[in-house]
């Protein structure tokens, strides 16, 4: 999926730099697993991951993904599951509009003015969406069987949104890739033999994990993540929230990021410095970021073993070199230290 910060083009450089700079790196936490890429490239080398965010569609996507070491393989069913949810309607089901909360609050109708989806793809995402709670709760999935599910829901749904990449608005006038009817793909799923853990937790509360290596990816600036993808949350929640405003947002006050706000971000970072019990940390910034390059590179030195603080720059427009208004003087940077 697109996602703000994603790192799917610095791949590469993020395994290089664990390459060069480390020695008997097995096990890796991804501490802000956003679009779940980073852990899925982790596993693919053969590292043991926890890949953990505080977003719970974010989870659903590692878990459903990451999270899986082989192809599941749905052993209660004997029809294709995934073409079976794609051709789901009304009549398959003993639910009733009044229960399909995308339908009722983004989707126009009588009662809602929001354009998020067409009125087709909204019911078929909260018809898929219940169908999967249903056979959880009948005891037909196993949990792998079940976030993977929900992931392919969660992946489908940018495809047939109103949008322009993220949920903050919606567009005015109806995309054409909204007429497409949404449909589920099997999400890709590497086949490991290690270990793989997935959790939904405050950044904080896995620093005293000790890894070999602690990746983390923190939001860069004041742009918070679950207003920008608040379907995609509700999705995946299902908890029929109270919503709020034009683009009809759920609350998200338990949500808002440290790393958001230039009052805590300095403190935000000294807490993941410091109490990182991991070997190795490697941090993934940008030049333009709340905390400045100075500031940062002096926490890195200040809790970094000996000399072994390096900070890595690229260029932006290397590796983003696609995107037309890419901007001149910004970099990506990689913040590397040994913390014992
Ligand atoms: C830059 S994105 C990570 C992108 C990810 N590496 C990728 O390639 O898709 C930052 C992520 O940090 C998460 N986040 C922000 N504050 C957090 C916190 N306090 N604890 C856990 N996750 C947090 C956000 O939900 C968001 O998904």
């Amino acid at each position: 999926m697109r996602y703000i910060g994603g790192k799917a083009l610095l791949l590469d450089a993020i395994i290089e730099t664990i390459n060069s700079e480390t020695e008997n790196v097995h096990t890796v936490i991804d501490i802000f697993s956003g679009s779940g890429v980073v852990g899925n490239a982790l596993k693919a080398k053969g590292y043991r991951v926890l890949s953990n965010d505080f977003l719970y569609f974010s989870y659903v996507i590692a878990r459903g993904t990451v999270g899986i070491s082989t192809e599941p393989s749905f052993a209660n069913f004997h029809f294709d599951v995934l073409d079976y949810l794609n051709h789901l309607t009304l009549q398959d089901t003993e639910h009733t509009i009044d229960q399909c909360f995308i339908y009722n609050n983004y989707s126009p109708n009588e009662n809602c003015n929001r354009m998020y989806f067409q009125n087709e793809n909204a019911i078929k995402i909260d018809l898929i969406r219940l169908q999967i709670e249903d056979w959880k709760n009948a005891g037909l999935l196993t949990e792998d069987e079940y976030f993977y599910l929900l992931a392919a829901l969660i992946n489908a749904v940018p495809y047939v949104a109103n949008i322009t990449g993220v949920f903050g608005a919606y567009l005015k006038f109806w995309d054409k890739r909204t007429y497409h009817p949404l449909k589920l793909e099997k999400p890709s799923i590497i086949t490991t033999d290690k270990q793989i853990l997935c959790r939904n937790v405050d950044y904080k509360q896995l620093l005293t994990e000790k890894y070999d290596l602690l990746y983390a990816d923190p939001p860069y600036n004041s742009r918070e993540y679950l207003p920008n993808y608040h379907i995609l949350e509700t999705i995946a929640k299902y908890d029929y929230p109270q919503l709020q405003g034009v683009t009809g947002m759920r609350p998200y006050e338990n949500q808002k990021s440290v790393f958001c706000r230039k009052n805590t971000v300095h403190s935000a970072f000294e807490t993941l410095i410091k109490d990182c019990q991991s070997r190795y940390l490697l941090i993934s910034y940008n030049n333009e970021g709340l905390i400045g390059t100075e500031d940062l590179s002096e926490l890195c030195r200040e809790y970094a073993v000996g000399d072994s603080f390096r900070l890595v720059e690229m260029d932006y427009r290397r590796y983003k070199n696609k995107i037309p208004n890419n901007k001149a003087g910004l970099k990506e940077q990689l913040y590397f230290l040994r913390r014992n």
